[in-house]
């Protein structure tokens, strides 16, 4: 799910930070270390939310919500998988060594972590994570817009020079 599965903010913070390096001007570069940063913050507010709705939980509660077999063996704890229980893997995400086709990811990325979110909503009935899943929602339709602006910024200077990318 949003914490550690393809489309959470794990994913999102490791793909942003490490392919800011590679950006053509420091505009991007910057953009990218602030929204990395950003999905840091927004792991942290995931576990913060998954932690309150879990540490009360009774083991019947846990069994009842299906988390038995994670309870066996995690605890209380929470962990770096996906809503089926598959461990976070660096396949997740995507280097590619260009700006064009890394920002076009991080656009689909930005679009997949949206859905994602609109997922959890169907099932959520507290009013509190309800509010929290809207924010990190929208916050993932703003990282959207902003990679599309770079993108087109970055589209334009390269089509302007008349040249095929690679500096
Ligand atoms: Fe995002």
């Amino acid at each position: 799910m949003k914490y550690g599965g393809p489309d959470g903010e794990l994913a999102a913070s490791l793909r942003y930070l490490n392919q800011r390096y590679t950006m053509p001007n420091n505009k991007t570069k910057a953009l990218l270390t602030d929204i990395g940063t950003e999905e840091l913050a927004h792991m942290e507010m995931v576990a913060a939310m998954v932690y309150q709705l879990i540490k009360d939980a009774t083991p019947q509660q846990i069994k009842d919500a299906g988390m038995d077999t994670y309870y066996v063996d995690r605890g209380k704890d929470l962990f770096y998988v996906d809503a089926n229980g598959n461990p976070w893997t660096a396949a997740y995400i995507a280097a590619k060594g260009d700006p064009i086709a890394n920002l076009t990811e991080n656009m689909d990325a930005e679009q997949k972590a949206r859905a994602t979110y609109n997922h959890l909503l169907d099932f959520s009935d507290d009013p509190g994570a309800t509010d929290t899943l809207r924010y990190l929602r929208e916050r993932e339709v703003v990282h959207f817009q902003r990679f599309g602006e770079a993108l087109t910024e970055i589209q334009d200077s390269f089509f302007s020079r008349k040249v095929f990318y690679k500096d």
